[in-house]
């Protein structure tokens, strides 16, 4: 999604926001845009990919030692250059902005009153001619940030440059993440952390409602009640190689590859220390866990399908009655609050509107009891949360997630061992038995990666296909609906999950030999179901592709394609059943030559409703 990227120095910044905007090209965007003061203000602008904005910038000799850039993706307004950031109001203020101006339109019918004429479809460019409005009554940008922010409702985090003070760069944010990063007489201004990375490790995260204003020597902040704060100051510990290829193709090819580590460094603390909810989920959380009497688990997108898994496991082996559901519908629905529910928010990267938003209704209907599952460290969710435990999964670069979601099943069966075991649902022999298991977990990753050429000449088949289905009973239905999802994203095949059971309800209509139809089915208690299931497509002529276990002894047959993982992983078969979905929907997609890691029309962190 968009990304902000703001300096101000003493030499100049144009290479400083190119390359910031190119760290933050991962989030997904369709154009780019740059303005400098100097002499006026000069500003570059491109659709389609920062190396062509960062082209022009060389082209017309770009430089200055304040400015802003923005990569957009489109909400308000088609992608054209005029629609890109920054946005400028009469040649004397400049603004780029995430989010969503809800009162965009009351305030372009105001400002037309006023004689401002607007050039550009987008909500963004009322936050320009404010700015201006405000900044020629006071010929202060502070305040008329201020006054600016005062008047926007909805959600955003803008960065503001006025060519009339070329000492002073103002920021603001409301619901979209906006970071200061602070330098030896330079200082800084972005989305997010990996944007400044390069530049500074020092970064102050701002809070909702505060402005701020950035100068060389220093940087003010206030808060929603105009009140001047000071607001800590944290060390980040990105790396700054994270975003390295190596020896991969893609990042996504990359993410795969890293599931071993990732999801062994996620489980490092429960392996080498037990299930001791204290030092995992921070202090306080046992008591919590003991008296709770259900959980919810509230995500988007691939963290939603982790959730999924993980009620089978908070039933199962926890006994706790718990339900999932998707951030954007619980936050609009009337639900019966209890406060003896523990809220648990899944979110690779801390930033997702429409979860942080469930969280807020989670909290304003009185839940006390919040725990996020995160990537990202320091990021809005787990802030805003009470218990936090991290995944290790390092950074998650392709917008299709896939390390993020085995990590996070890692850090859910952690909690549910915790649950379990504050409840007095998990003896000592059950919890080394559960240990020892998650112990086998990224071995067996492993041997589902060493599957790789196997699956290889099944995405052949696939990529000549505009349709797929694909079908799981019980724990593995959600790995199916991962499986649709991560194909339909990045090869844009159209491809549909189902519960098994449900196909004779429906589906079956569309089975015929055009249709392929993957099967997840390791050996579990639903096996022979699923067998059935199976015997309903091939009476109908559908092809089946059926990834499953040495004990489910499945052999291969006319119109019954079948590659095993060389061990059953119990009930964490889920985390190791991913990895062959995985690698399915990426080499189909490199046959059909998308763009992998950054399918068109998707965004990796999505800051917008
Ligand atoms: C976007 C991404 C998905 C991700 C979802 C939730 O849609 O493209 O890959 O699963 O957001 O993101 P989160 O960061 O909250 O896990």
């Amino acid at each position: 999604m968009c990304g902000i990227v703001g300096a101000i120095a003493s030499r100049d910044v144009v290479p400083i926001l190119t390359e910031g905007l190119k760290r933050l090209e991962y989030r997904g965007y369709d154009s780019a845009g740059i303005a400098v003061l100097n002499d006026g203000i000069r500003r570059v602008r491109r659709v389609g990919r920062v190396v062509e904005m960062e082209n022009a910038v060389r082209a017309e000799d770009l430089k200055g030692i304040i400015g802003i850039a923005h990569t957009r993706w489109a909400t308000h307004g088609g992608v054209t250059e005029s629609n890109a950031h920054p946005h400028v109001s009469n040649d004397e203020i400049a603004v780029v902005h995430n989010g969503i101006i809800e009162n965009h339109e009351e305030q372009r019918a105001r400002l037309k009153g006023l004689g401002y004429v607007f050039e550009s479809q987008t909500d963004t460019e009322v936050v320009a001619h404010l700015v201006h409005h405000y900044f020629k009554a006071s010929g202060d940008l502070f305040l008329a940030t201020r006054k600016t922010a005062a008047d926007l409702r909805g959600a955003y985090a803008i960065g503001v440059v006025a060519l009339a003070d070329p000492d002073t760069m103002t920021g603001a944010r409301m619901g979209c993440p906006l970071v200061v990063g602070l330098g030896d007489g330079e200082n800084f201004l972005a989305s997010d952390v990996s944007a400044l990375i390069a530049e500074t490790r020092r970064v102050i995260y701002l809070e909702d409602g505060d402005v701020v204003a950035l100068q060389r020597s220093g940087v003010r902040v206030v808060d929603r009640a105009g009140t001047e704060v000071h607001r800590v100051v944290h060390i980040s510990e990105l790396s700054a190689n994270a975003v390295d290829l190596g020896p991969y193709q893609h990042y996504m090819q990359k993410e795969i590859h890293e599931q071993p580590r990732a999801v062994s460094d996620t489980l490092e603390g429960v392996i080498d220390s037990g299930v001791d909810a204290e030092g995992l989920f921070g202090a306080g959380s046992e008591s919590v866990f003991r008296d709770i009497d259900s959980v919810l688990l509230l995500a988007s997108g691939t963290s939603y399908y982790a959730g999924l898994v993980a009620r089978f496991w908070m039933e199962g082996v926890a006994r706790v009655p718990c339900s999932v559901e998707l951030g954007h519908e619980y936050r609009y629905r009337d639900s019966i609050p209890n406060a003896r529910q523990l809220i648990v928010t899944i979110s690779q990267s801390g930033e997702t509107l429409d979860t942080m938003e469930a969280l807020k209704r989670a909290k304003e209907l009185g839940q006390p009891h919040t725990l996020s599952i995160c990537n990202v460290r320091e990021s809005a969710i787990p802030r805003a949360s009470r218990f936090v435990f991290y995944t290790r999964a390092g950074a998650e670069i392709g917008v299709a997630s896939t390390k993020a979601f085995t990590t996070q099943l890692a850090a859910l069966f952690t909690l549910t061992l915790a649950i379990a075991k504050a409840k007095g649902r998990l003896g000592p022999t059950a919890e080394s038995d559960a240990i020892a298991q998650l112990r086998f977990v990224p071995g067996s990753i492993q041997h589902a990666l060493n599957l790789e050429p196997q699956i290889q000449a099944w995405a052949e088949r696939f990529a000549q296909r505009e349709h797929a289905l694909f079908l799981g009973r019980g724990i593995h239905y959600p790995v199916a609906l991962e499986g649709a999802l991560k194909l339909k994203e990045i090869s844009y095949i159209h491809a549909e999950a189902y519960p098994a059971g449900e196909l004779k309800h429906g589906p079956l209509a569309l089975v015929d030999a055009s249709m392929p139809v993957v099967v997840i089915a390791p050996n579990d208690a639903l096996l022979e179901k699923v067998k059935s299931n199976m015997q309903e497509v091939r009476a109908r002529g559908g092809e089946l592709y059926v990834f499953a276990d040495l004990d489910s002894h499945f052999t291969e047959s006319e119109g019954v394609h079948v590659i095993r993982t060389p061990r059953h992983a119990g009930l964490l078969s889920p985390i190791v059943h991913a990895i062959p979905v995985q690698l399915l929907a990426y080499h189909t997609a490199l046959r059909r030559g998308t763009d992998v890691d950054k399918p068109r029309n998707l965004a990796k962190a999505v800051t917008v409703e």
